[in-house]
């Protein structure tokens, strides 16, 4: 039987332009192809927890119209739970616009609409799919409120949270404290620890600080290079996966998606995060957010 989890989170439709290169402030870029895809970390982190395994309720908000209605149409298709999910109207559903480099850098901005209408009093609502679920996923593209009430319910019910901090913001110790895992990337971490920048001789430190705060276990997610794993028996760095990127987005909500599918399904810290780093890998091969998250036979079967 698959493992049931929920994600809490973010929903968008990504419009997504691929350049020769990032552009600077003020610079007008031609660009070569247009595409729209779905996104929001949110939708990706459930898409991916979905596509290896896992039985995903996902709880967001969208508006009433195409995009939103074209949302809920495909997490379906994903065999996703989608009974939780808001509709606002008076909105539009979120909207992220992406380039998307040569060298397969991004940048993005967001248009949150429904996203921010997903409340604190909404969860209210959502008690009742927490029953069964082996862990909770959640990131920052939703009101900080909500994901604070979530802590607090995931923490009364003793199910797991994992917390992805992305974008990056800063957490109150009382959210900190209730996180079973925490998943910064390099410049997450940095903002959480006070630090303008993280230089990666100080990751382990950087770790410590983190686990300090009441964390149970410390992911550093650093890209191509791995990530740092950090809870009380592991202190270790742990490659990545090699492979040629041509698209990065949503690279960091594969991965999330993937570790919590595989750590509710009962794999040890170890095997989850060799699991997500291959299904991370297997993402930045592939062009958009979640067109890009691959299912549980492909991360099987990926080999170098
Ligand atoms: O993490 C990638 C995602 O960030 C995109 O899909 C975009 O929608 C933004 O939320």
């Amino acid at each position: 039987m698959q493992a049931k989890i929920l994600v809490i989170g973010s929903s968008n439709t990504d419009m997504v332009i691929q350049v020769p290169r990032i552009p600077a402030p003020g610079e007008t870029i031609l660009g070569s192809h247009f595409f729209i895809v779905a996104g929001g970390k949110g939708a990706n982190q459930a898409v991916a927890a979905a596509r290896t395994g896992a039985n995903v309720t996902f709880v967001t908000c969208v508006a009433d119209d195409a995009f939103g209605r074209q949302a809920i149409e495909n997490y379906r298709k994903d065999g996703i739970h989608t009974e939780y999910i808001k509709v606002q109207a008076g909105t539009h559903t979120g909207v992220a616009l992406i380039n998307v480099s040569d060298e397969g850098e991004n940048s993005i901005s967001v248009a949150s609409g429904a996203n921010n209408h997903l409340l604190a009093v909404d969860m209210e609502g959502v008690a009742d799919a927490f029953d069964g679920a082996k862990i909770a996923l959640a990131q920052l593209e939703t009101p900080m409120e909500t994901i604070e009430m979530l802590a607090r319910m995931a923490e009364s019910r003793g199910i797991p949270f994992i917390l992805n901090p992305a974008p990056a913001a800063n957490l109150s110790d009382g959210l900190l404290r209730k996180i079973s895992i925490l998943t910064p990337n390099e410049t997450e971490a940095a903002l959480l620890t006070g630090r303008k920048e993280v230089n990666e001789a100080e990751i382990a430190a950087i770790g410590g600080e983190l686990l300090a705060k009441g964390i149970q276990t410390v992911i550093i997610t650093l890209g191509s290079k791995g990530v740092y794993l950090c809870d009380k028996e592991h202190r270790e760095m742990i490659p990545g996966y090699p492979v040629k990127a041509i698209d990065t987005t949503a690279a960091g909500d594969v991965f999330n998606g993937a570790l919590a599918a595989a750590l509710a399904a009962g794999q040890t810290m170890r095997e989850a995060i060799d699991f997500a780093q291959r299904a991370a890998a297997i993402s930045v091969t592939r062009r958009g957010a979640q067109p890009s998250a691959p299912f549980f036979h492909e991360v099987i079967n990926f080999l170098l």
